[in-house]
């Protein structure tokens, strides 16, 4: 009974959203309704206008553009979004992984790989990206991490100058208000438009997985703050306990500024280069079947996010020449677009039972959980889809720095099985076999999940055009695990281990924790928890969590994969940048939502200083 219960309320929330027009905001900043495709941001497509910056795509780094650009009042800003502007329900957040299953979502497939993702529905992993007026921001899972300070320290002596965490710790601090309770306060950010947040109700099995690294010798610490390797609950990019996209952060008020226009619905096709002075002079966009275009007097920024910025590049004729040459694309600028890119991988299997209910159960969600979020009391609709805290490991493995961590820990009060295999597990395409065997037996059980998240892998895919054609999705390569030395499979099995000795402390035995020994299926002829066992379970059931990274790499000009330079500027190209997680050039020790945000806070202020200092650049 309780399990149609909650379902009924999941379903019935959404049905709602679509149908009806009643009022349940409280921020006050505007009449916000419950209408699917909310009905602001209704601008009308314009052509040929002329503006002096045209940003593609306002997911998290190009809401924060816009915002930051459209601050000075001489500036004319044009946003366009090929989405839908958010609606009331994007507010809950325990609806994130909801999401995936609606127009909010592109809905990429990685394309199939040898000996990977062998549990997973036509092997092909689940790579969703936002697509709405707040990007991905609209539908991930809200964890807030900002990476640790060597990352970019990294990105500096790589040849970036001005990208040292030192260079950085301002932007970050800018773009947040943190309203946590345990926080480095020297650290962080109390006035910035990205709110961030504890999660206002806990269970008592997360209460046990900190005290569990505790008795491991692992401080309790802010881990945006001084020290990350330890232990927290998860730090959330909340307001008032409801999601804070890019679009409520840096958007909501903004578009009433009268310089920024949003087009949503959207479609920038490309961008239009001059062919013999090498210079972006706008773009061209579609909406419902009609193509416009738009003039930038400066400058064309993409912020189309990971798989779209190099696709608009190549689409433009920027790209490798024998591939842009197969598709019959004139070349203009031959940069190994979208030639890398860096992924964290994570494992979604390591179950965890306990011998009392204190986990979150799908019979305690009902009516009364809706009360609460809508008159602002903790509710269970405020956890980020299950996820309650994060620890950060040095294993040793793949660094010797003992502030460097090589793997995240998620751990989640709950499972694949809380929501009865109809949701969570659907997004990463498990398929009903696995299920089945793994997760069905425990669905009335108390089980907790924890998730290593292999931060720093060595294995890298790449990006390709499968068209010319700008509506048909580019393909996606993982070349997960790949790496000659399978020193990503040996970290990975090291994290195990690692979630191994946890459930073996007295914190965790209090609660006769075991870590469930089903085989997964294919891996039978393996011994139970043997590293070849592993490596099989892994191959079946590793999944991405969204962090895909560097397809557009920033780097010197003697760094051969370099595609935009410290500026953000797109080398051999005028009046053209990319800003957004694309041009991250190694991946960070962090969910990337942050240093999206980061990265558009900073371009931001190297495009304002380029204009307001000198009315040409200096290319
Ligand atoms: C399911 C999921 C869960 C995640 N969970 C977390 C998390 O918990 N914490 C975290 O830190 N990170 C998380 N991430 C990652 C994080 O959200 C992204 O890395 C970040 O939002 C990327 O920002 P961006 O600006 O690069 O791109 P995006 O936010 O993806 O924005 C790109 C925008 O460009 C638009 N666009 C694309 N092509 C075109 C075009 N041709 N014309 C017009 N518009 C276009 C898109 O529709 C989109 O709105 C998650 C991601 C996903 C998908
Ligand atoms: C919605 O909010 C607006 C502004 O606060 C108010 O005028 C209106 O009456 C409300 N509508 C409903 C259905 O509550
Ligand atoms: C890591 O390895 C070094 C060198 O082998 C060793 O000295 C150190 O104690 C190790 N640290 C941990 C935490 O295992
Ligand atoms: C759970 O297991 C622990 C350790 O074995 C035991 O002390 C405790 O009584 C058990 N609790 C219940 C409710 O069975």
């Amino acid at each position: 009974m309780w399990r149609s219960q909650g379902l009924f309320f999941m379903i019935a929330i959404l049905i709602q959203a679509c149908k009806s027009d009643v009022n349940v905001t409280t921020d006050g900043s505007r009449r916000a309704k419950l209408l699917i495709y909310g009905s602001d941001y209704d601008d009308k497509p314009i052509n040929g206008e002329e503006f002096d910056f045209i940003i593609v795509g306002a997911g998290s780094a190009g809401s924060a553009i816009a915002n930051r650009l459209s601050e000075i009042a001489q500036w004319k800003i044009l946003l366009l979004e090929a989405g839908y502007p958010p609606v009331e329900v994007h507010d809950m957040p325990i609806l994130a992984p909801v999401f995936q299953f609606t127009p909010y979502n592109w809905k990429n497939l990685m394309e199939k790989q040898d000996y990977m993702s062998l549990g997973l529905e036509d092997q092909r992993m689940s790579w969703p990206r936002g697509k709405g007026i707040g990007g991905s921001s609209l539908i991930n899972y809200m964890i807030h991490v900002r990476g640790n300070r060597l990352d970019y320290d990294k990105w500096a002596a790589m040849g970036n100058p001005g990208w040292s965490y030192d260079d950085l710790l301002p932007y970050f601090m800018k773009l947040e208000e943190t309203r946590t309770r345990h926080q480095d306060s020297q650290y962080r950010g109390h006035e910035g438009y990205v709110k961030v947040e504890d999660v206002p109700i806990r269970t008592r099995s997360a209460e046990t997985f900190i005290e569990a690294l505790q008795q491991m010798g692992y401080s309790y610490v802010d881990y945006n703050g001084y020290q990350q390797i330890g232990v927290s609950y998860v730090q959330a990019t909340l307001q008032d306990s409801r999601r804070c996209s890019a679009e409520k952060a840096y958007l909501r008020k903004a578009q009433e500024r009268g310089n920024l226009k949003i087009i949503k619905k959207a479609l920038v096709t490309k961008v239009i280069i001059n062919p013999i002075t090498l210079e972006a002079e706008g773009v061209e966009y579609e909406r419902d079947g009609m193509y416009y275009t738009a003039k930038a007097r400066k400058e064309v920024i993409l912020s189309a996010g990971a798989f779209h910025s190099p696709q608009l590049l190549m689409l433009s004729g920027i790209g490798p020449r024998y591939h842009l040459s197969e598709l019959d694309i004139p070349v203009l600028k031959d940069l190994p677009v979208g030639q890398k890119m860096y992924d964290h991988l994570s494992f979604p299997e390591l179950v965890i039972t306990l011998n009392e209910s204190i986990v979150f159960k799908a019979s305690s969600f009902g009516i009364n959980e809706f009360k609460q979020y809508f008159s602002n009391q903790p509710s269970l609709i405020s956890t980020l889809g299950g996820v309650e805290a994060l620890a950060y490991l040095n294993l040793n493995l793949t660094n010797r720095n003992p502030t460097y961590p090589d793997v995240e820990l998620i751990f989640m009060g709950g499972g694949l099985h809380s929501d009865f295999g109809l949701i969570t597990r659907k997004t990463f395409r498990i398929t009903d076999r696995m299920y089945n065997r793994i997760w069905k037996p425990i669905e009335n059980e108390n089980a907790c999940q924890i998730l290593p998240m292999l931060v720093h892998p060595k294995s890298y895919g790449y990006i390709k055009l499968k068209s010319k054609d700008p509506h048909v999705q580019p393909k996606l390569y993982g070349n997960y695990l790949t790496d000659a030395y399978n020193e990503d499979v040996r970290t990975f099995i090291a994290s195990i281990r690692a979630i191994q000795e946890i459930i073996q402390t007295p914190a965790f035995q209090r609660y006769n924790a075991q870590l469930l020994d089903t085989p997964v299926p294919g891996c039978e002829l393996f011994r139970f928890d043997s590293d070849p066992y592993w490596e099989c379970a892994l191959r079946h059931l590793a999944v991405t969590l969204h962090h895909q990274v560097a397809t557009c790499k920033m780097g010197p000009k003697y760094d051969p994969e370099a595609i935009v330079d410290s500026s953000l500027r797109v080398y051999g190209i005028k009046r053209l940048r990319v800003a957004d997680a694309s041009v991250i050039p190694l991946p960070v020790t962090a969910h990337t939502n942050v240093p999206a945000y980061m990265i558009g806070e900073k371009a931001s202020d190297i495009i304002k200083q380029d204009y307001m200092y000198s009315p040409y650049p200096n290319y």
